[in-house]
């Protein structure tokens, strides 16, 4: 199969959407990551993002609507918290979990009787969701475990051959996943941190916790994406504590020509770096500006380097919270065991 990248245009969402209807999955751009996005109510076309990923048959898809859409379609319950969040929010990087009607294909929630649903701000994105007028369940467009795709290059690398269509819209401007929240409770619950953060939510509908698992407690975990390892660069990782700067300088003063090392940190850390035999990815100075570089300085690690010396930001909370999430799940060096949940 041959794949087509096409800027975003008339014609290419037309194409998209012909390929939509035939039961194929295109990548769409989004403002968080690039999506792979297949009909939801088709239930081939949803085996097929599985299959094409090599997606574990228990991590659950979101669906992406426009913002018109009408949402009781495949939604059960609307709390009017949740209201308050779409108006404050979408669209938006933001994910709402809903009880679902069971109008989408069973293989989306994989079990669930909740419905992620997402309306991204992308203009690329809304414009194709218009077009196919349908939900569109999309994961991030990377094979299952590699670093999320922040460019259309990003998931040539990962799909060519495999899919028939890339829509390009561009470098994604967020560069980290949406904010994935529980709206089927008495109050939110994030379930997977982004740009939109808990302290946002809060201040719009005055509550919001935070979901962490309890793997040892045998409880059945609410969004099964958080188990696996993700995000992952294909080159040896270490990720150190913000307080741990003098060991990852040592460890980094191991270069050789065989080994090469590549430091990945803050801008204000980096000097610790100077006179080593390193090539150094800045990430930046603020939350957003890191969210934004860090998947495509982590493709650019592995193939750049043999070992990637990765620093905590200094910073902890707000959109620093999604940031770190992505940078401990791309440097764990094993899986979480399934097994233990
Ligand atoms: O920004 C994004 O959300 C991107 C772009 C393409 O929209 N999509 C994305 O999809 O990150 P994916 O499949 O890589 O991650 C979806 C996350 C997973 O952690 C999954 O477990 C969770 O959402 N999820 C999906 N449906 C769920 C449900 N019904 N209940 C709980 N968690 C769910
Ligand atoms: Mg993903």
């Amino acid at each position: 199969m041959i794949t087509k990248i096409q800027r975003v245009a008339p014609d290419s969402l037309r194409e998209a959407k012909n390929f939509i209807e035939a039961g194929e999955v295109v990548a769409i751009p989004t403002e968080t990551v690039y999506g792979l996005g297949g009909d939801a109510f088709n239930d081939e076309a949803v085996k097929k993002i599985f299959a094409v990923k090599g997606r574990p048959n228990d991590n659950p898809l979101i669906a992406h609507v426009h913002a018109d859409y009408d949402l009781s379609k495949i939604i059960d319950y609307d709390p009017p918290y949740a209201k308050k969040l779409r108006e404050a929010f979408l669209p938006g990087p933001l994910t709402l979990v809903y009880p679902s009607t069971g109008k989408v294909s069973p293989f989306v929630s994989c079990g669930l009787n909740t419905l992620a649903v997402r309306i991204p701000a992308h203009e690329g994105a809304q414009a194709f969701l218009r077009e196919v007028d349908i939900p569109i369940v999309a994961p991030s467009a990377n094979l299952s475990k590699h670093v999320s795709p922040t460019s259309a290059q990003h998931v040539y690398e990962d799909f060519q051959g495999k899919i028939p269509l890339i829509l390009d819209g561009g470098v994604c401007v967020g560069g980290i996943e949406s904010t994935v929240c529980d709206v089927t409770g008495e109050v939110p619950v994030i379930l997977r941190p982004g740009l939109v953060t808990k302290e946002m939510i809060a201040s719009v509908v005055g509550a919001c916790e935070e979901y962490t698992p309890d793997f040892r407690s045998g409880e059945k975990v609410k969004s099964p994406g958080v188990l696996y390892k993700h995000y992952a660069p294909r080159c040896e990782t270490t990720l150190f504590g913000a307080n741990a700067l003098a060991d990852a300088v040592r460890v980094a003063k191991q270069a050789t020509a065989e080994k090469r090392v590549a430091v990945l940190c803050e801008s204000d850390l980096l000097g610790a770096f100077d006179g080593l035999n390193v090539a150094v990815l800045d990430l930046g100075k603020t939350g957003e500006e890191m969210a934004n570089r860090l998947y495509g300085m982590l493709r650019t690690a592995e193939t750049i380097c043999d070992l990637l010396v990765a620093v905590e930001p200094r910073e902890k909370g707000g959109v620093m919270t999604g940031v770190l999430n992505r940078l401990k799940k791309a440097c764990v060096s094993v899986d979480i065991p399934h097994e233990n949940v």
